[in-house]
């Protein structure tokens, strides 16, 4: 498979009055043609970082690539200057954030909002941009895209401006898309809407797309891969089917431990205890250790590699060091997955 984007050794801080914010540290991953590849980890674990630096929107002043490269198309994006991040942002690379009212301006029709990025990357005429516009709105599930085109924003629900959010950032037919949280705003039926247009935009078009999520719940349906942050740094990578039936990392347990099922209600939810580093003073050894029940004297000493589990499976914990003692996952991952192999089973 093709690459479209290589993540590799990626450190970012951030200079702030109590000190240097080390808020990715080593993050390194490829984006395959086509896939979907889903961004999980607690909040603070530099999902969004991760992504605004592929997309050149780090904060100028306080904001500083340490380390790494992000390449794409044969340039390091991390050293592209503003203009040049300009011609690729929205064209090559796009993004749709949590909120679709923030991205959608207000006072202007929504076929002109489609429109403006496509005259300007593509240099289509204006009919012809008219007519792509009205194709997107179609693709993306909008009824009456004729009709809708000539509305303004407060004429649309949320999840419709989503899908109008969407369509401006599929308009270039960019090679890469990236959704931050793109459904956390919306009540739980409409997000369910969304996420099923995503997962059938994945079959329509060739786009490789970027998911960031707190929700476990929803990747096992939209992505093909998962990579699991914790602390500013990547702990676990897979296919989802390795995610969900073959975690290794404790906190990728606890992540699975927490997510919500049929059989537990609200109330007696598990949450991981205690709260993720400082990013300002990053512990020495195993960031997770001081919450990790099956942490060891090593982890507290000297940070774990990335153990190769498979071809496309990989976890940073010395659980994995041949010479450590073989633990088997909590009870709660264990009837996740036999309920994802049930699910899988029944699709
Ligand atoms: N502009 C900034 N200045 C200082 N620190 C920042 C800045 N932006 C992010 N950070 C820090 O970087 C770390 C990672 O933040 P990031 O926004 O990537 O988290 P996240 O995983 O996206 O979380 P969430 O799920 O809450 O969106 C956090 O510790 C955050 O406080
Ligand atoms: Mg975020």
């Amino acid at each position: 498979m093709e690459k479209v984007l290589e993540v590799k050794d990626l450190n970012i801080s951030f200079h702030t009055f109590a000190g240097e914010v080390k808020a990715i540290r080593g993050v390194s991953f490829d984006l395959m043609k086509g896939e979907t590849l889903a961004i999980v980890g607690e909040s603070g674990s530099g999902k969004s970082v991760t992504t605004k630096s592929i997309m050149g929107l780090l904060p100028p002043g306080n904001s500083e690539v340490k380390k790494g490269e992000i390449l794409f198309d044969g340039n390091d994006l991390t050293k592209l200057s503003d203009r040049q991040m300009q011609k690729i942002r929205g064209k090559e690379i796009s993004m749709i954030f949590q909120d679709p009212m923030t991205s959608l301006n207000p006072t202007m029709k929504i076929g002109k909002q489609i429109m403006e990025p496509i005259i300007k990357h593509q240099k289509l005429s204006k009919a012809a941009a008219k007519e792509r516009a009205i194709e997107l709105l179609r693709l993306v599930g909008i009824p009456q895209p004729e009709v809708r085109f000539q509305q303004y924003p407060h004429q649309f629900s949320g999840g419709m401006r989503q899908r109008v959010v969407i369509a401006i950032a599929l308009a270039c037919n960019p090679k890469i898309l990236i959704a931050d949280e793109p459904t956390t705003a919306l009540d739980v039926t409409i997000q369910a809407q969304i996420l099923e247009l995503m997962k059938d935009l994945q079959t329509k078009i060739d786009t490789s797309i970027i998911f960031i999520t707190h929700d476990l719940g929803v990747v096992a349906n939209v992505a093909d891969r998962v990579a699991v942050m914790y602390g500013g740094k990547i702990v676990e990578i897979g296919t989802v089917d390795e995610i969900f039936y073959n975690p290794q990392h404790p906190y990728t347990w606890g992540l699975l431990s927490s997510m919500p099922d049929l059989e537990t209600s609200g109330t007696e939810l598990y949450a991981i205890p205690g709260t993720p580093p400082d990013l300002l003073n990053p512990p020495k050894g195993d960031p997770f250790a001081p919450r990790n029940q099956y942490a060891m004297q090593i982890d507290l000493e000297e940070e774990p590699p990335m153990f190769k589990v498979s071809d496309t499976h990989y976890a940073a914990t010395w659980l994995l060091h041949p010479d450590a003692p073989k633990v088997s996952p909590p009870e709660a991952v264990l009837k996740r997955r036999s309920h994802f192999l049930a699910a899988k089973g029944g699709k």
